[in-house]
């Protein structure tokens, strides 16, 4: 079915008190996104064009956030500067709104859950209705709006806990506040809407009781209590990303990446893992980090703003960050890889290895115990255990470079600026502060000297005295 042009408002105005943070409860993130994120992004995948999202508390720094979030999307943002109720929200939203005739489906900021088949439910129910909107049941109802019916059945009010007699306070069924509804209608109705209530707010669930008295009663769809479910503190929040965390670990399982125990894997929203990768137990990906087929995460890696080629195996405890790892490399376990490190495939990285702004081209190896910042490394080289590139002067960063097929020995020093060529060696513990020449061998530690016999010399000399 040919479905009305849809518009979509969504409600972030409120300043959420018990978060008790100095961030506005709609930034708030889970799965390394603001809680508003997720009904935008509902909201935009049913189509609905624009997008106007009511923000009051800290408006500005949520506008930004969530436009960069959703670049060239129909978005728009609109100040409620005082928040005077629900309706008054929406009717922040109305100017934003004037060229949408069709529906609009009105959601929370603060509601992550909601899927997709719901929305559709709620969609589908206001089709060629006034209004629809999501109601549940939960075991405590205290503090929502109770949906009252007429003798009929039909929904009559939605009244709120602070405005209803104790016969209503006993219906169990409640106003989830979440609408689809007819564009003409809500502006229409909505303009008649006083503050005459127990809270003096402007009501949006007053637009129900219109609907009744206009002989068109709204239709309540009902809705699973915890995809409706507010976040209000975090805790509410530890339990929504535990939730969103779990159908995100279900749909990357689906499209065939591996995980030995989901409930301790943690990915972002925003992250690419092809299929038969293996994630080993408490794994982090995040910040768009992109993962290749067939490659392994070993168990409490971290993996953030990072890119790792199809068939890298990444042995436990490494850390990457905003780092490039080429096809078929081994890196780990307890690697650290920092900002600007670009590796190509096959390369070889161990234990207890740092690297920063550092190239390494393809099969190139530093196996133990090794820092390399600001170097640029050929194909093919060894370097050793304990090799230092020595890059910072106390004011400048500077630069080492290794041809290909270079060698270099255990706990050598290389002071940057400084070039060793093609396939040149430098000898175990040299301090390399001149260029070495392509094929050259560099040594710089002092000639060893050997003293026979003289442990036995200094114990016989030693019991004299
Ligand atoms: C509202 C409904 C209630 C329903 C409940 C479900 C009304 C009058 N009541 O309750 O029937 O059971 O939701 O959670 O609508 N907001 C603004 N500006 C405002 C007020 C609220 O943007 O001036 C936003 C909040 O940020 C929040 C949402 O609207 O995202 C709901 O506000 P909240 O105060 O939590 O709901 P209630 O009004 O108590
Ligand atoms: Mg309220």
């Amino acid at each position: 079915m040919e479905r009305n042009p849809r518009a979509a408002i969504v409600l972030a105005a409120g300043k959420g008190t018990r978060m008790k943070s100095a961030l506005s409860k709609v930034l708030h993130e889970a799965n390394g996104r603001p809680l508003a994120w997720y009904p935008i992004r509902q909201a935009l995948e049913m189509g609905c064009d624009p997008v106007v999202v009511v923000v009051g508390h800290q408006g500005g720094e949520v506008r930004d956030r969530l436009e960069s979030l959703f670049p060239g999307a129909p978005l728009r943002f609109v100040v409620q500067e005082q928040q005077l109720g629900t309706g008054h929200a929406v009717r922040c939203a109305q100017e934003a709104l004037r060229d949408a005739d069709g529906r609009v489906l009105i959601l929370y900021g603060d509601v992550p859950l909601l899927t997709a088949p719901t929305l559709t439910r709620l969609v589908d129910a206001g089709q060629g209705r006034t209004l629809a909107f999501l109601s549940m049941t939960p075991d405590d109802p205290t503090g929502y709006g109770r949906v009252i019916r007429d003798g009929d059945g039909r929904v009559r009010a939605i009244v709120e806990q602070k405005d209803a007699s104790p016969d209503e306070r006993a219906v169990r069924e409640c106003n989830a506040g979440l609408y689809d509804v007819d564009a003409a209608f809500l502006w229409r109705e909505l303009a008649n809407v006083n503050d005459q209530n127990a809270q003096g707010e402007i009501y949006l669930t007053d637009l129900v009781a219109a609907a009744h008295r206009a002989g068109e009663a709204a239709v309540a769809v009902p809705a699973p209590v915890a995809e409706v479910s507010g976040v209000n503190d975090k805790a509410e929040l530890a339990m929504a990303a535990k939730e969103l965390r779990r159908r995100l670990a279900l749909a990357h399982m689906r499209a065939g990446v591996g995980m030995i125990d989901p409930d301790t894997v943690y990915l972002d929203e925003d992250v690419t893992i092809e299929a038969d990768v293996l994630l080993e137990p408490n794994v982090r990906i995040g910040k768009g980090s992109h993962i290749g087929a067939g490659a392994v995460i070993g168990q409490g890696s971290v993996i953030v703003g990072s890119r790792v080629g199809a068939g890298v195996v990444v042995k436990p405890y490494s850390v990457f960050e905003d780092a490039v790892v080429g096809d078929r490399a081994i890196v780990g376990p307890f690697a650290r890889l920092r900002p600007g490190t670009d590796l190509g495939p096959e390369v070889h990285i161990g234990n207890f290895v740092e690297t920063k702004k550092t190239k390494m081209g393809r099969g190139s190896k530093a196996n133990h115990l090794t820092y390399l910042g600001d170097a640029v490394i050929g194909e093919r080289c060894n370097v050793g255990a304990g090799t230092i590139t020595c890059n910072y002067d106390g004011v400048n960063k500077l630069v080492t470079e290794l041809g290909d097929g270079v060698f270099i020995g255990s706990d050598t020093q290389l002071v940057a600026p400084v070039r060793v060529g093609d396939g040149a060696y430098v000898g175990a513990g040299t301090t390399v502060t001149e260029d070495v020449p392509a094929g050259a061998l560099a040594i710089s530690r002092p000639q060893q000297v050997t003293k026979e016999g003289w442990v036995d010399r200094r114990r016989a000399a030693k019991k004299k005295g």
